[in-house]
């Protein structure tokens, strides 16, 4: 479904990212990890349209992001990393949701029933719906997190794009964010893909693991990473990687590996 092939970006004579390429079928989860300044959030982008590689090329059922996206027979859910919501307006969650509905002076017009119950029904599905007329700006920022998730799936796309979904949300809750999105993969045959830093945890959850620090090095299943040696590789030397798995006791996370560690 999307195919990126040799993508390198250079700005001001540095590559942002050197030779990356890879494929993603539809409805995998795919994680992207790697250290600060990697170039996660560029890559993304690139994904989404947003930039242009200076050589290389990216795919989507055929086409360039834009054009998928202009033709709308795929629409493209996109959490960036940087807030694109003001969260000190005197918004409602619901007003969050419906955001795509917004228009101007549109504040005191009554969305349709249809509109509100899609909006409530996504905000159930991750675990939001009882802060429905709650003002966005009492909301912590996991449940901001969460909001954002639920605006992301409103439109029912068919590829979603996740820079760092789960910054501020707590340990239980990533998991059912991982579970939810888990299952929107394997029910609806949506695509996912996403940017974290929580590595231990996803890799139960994910079909395929990028380790990308300007070079992608590699992409693969969970299971065939050998991941002392390529998160030493990615990240350096001081880092210690706890793996959870079949063998954890007393451990809050799910089974899907048995290789080792915890
Ligand atoms: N607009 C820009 N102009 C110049 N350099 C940029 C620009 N945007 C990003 N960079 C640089 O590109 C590199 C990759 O940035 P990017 O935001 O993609 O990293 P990241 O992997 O998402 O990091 P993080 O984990 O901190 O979010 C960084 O060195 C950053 O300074
Ligand atoms: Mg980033």
């Amino acid at each position: 479904m999307i195919r990126a092939q040799n993508i390198t970006l250079v700005r001001n004579n540095k590559k942002i990212l050197e030779d990356v390429g890879f494929d993603v079928k539809k409805g995998e989860f795919v994680a992207i990890i790697g250290p600060n300044g990697a170039g996660k959030t560029t890559l993304v982008k690139i994904v989404i349209g947003l930039l242009k590689p200076t050589d290389g090329t990216i795919k989507i059922n055929g086409v360039e992001p834009e054009e998928f996206i202009k033709k709308r027979n795929g629409v493209i859910g996109y959490l960036p990393q940087k807030a694109i919501v003001n969260w000190s307006m005197p918004l409602k969650v619901l007003d969050v949701v419906l955001i795509e509905k917004l228009s101007p002076f549109s504040f005191f017009r009554k969305y349709s029933k249809e509109d509100v119950e899609r909006a409530e029904y996504w905000l159930e599905v991750f675990g939001i719906k009882n802060r429905v007329n709650a003002y966005i700006r009492d909301l912590s920022g996991g449940e901001q997190q969460r909001v954002s998730l639920a605006r992301c799936m409103f439109n029912e796309p068919e590829i979603l794009v996740l820079d760092e979904p789960n910054t501020a949300v707590d340990a239980v809750y990533n998991v059912k964010i991982y579970e939810t999105l888990r299952k929107l993969c394997d029910n609806r045959d949506i695509t996912v893909i996403m940017v974290t830093h929580d590595i231990g945890a996803v890799t139960m959850y994910v079909d395929k693991v990028m380790c990308l620090n300007i070079k992608l090095h590699c992409h693969s299943s969970p299971s065939a990473i050998n991941y002392s040696e390529m998160l030493k590789r990615v990240y350096g030397n001081n880092i210690n990687i706890v793996i959870h798995g079949e063998k954890c006791n007393n451990c809050i996370f799910g089974v899907r590996d048995d290789r080792n560690t915890h």
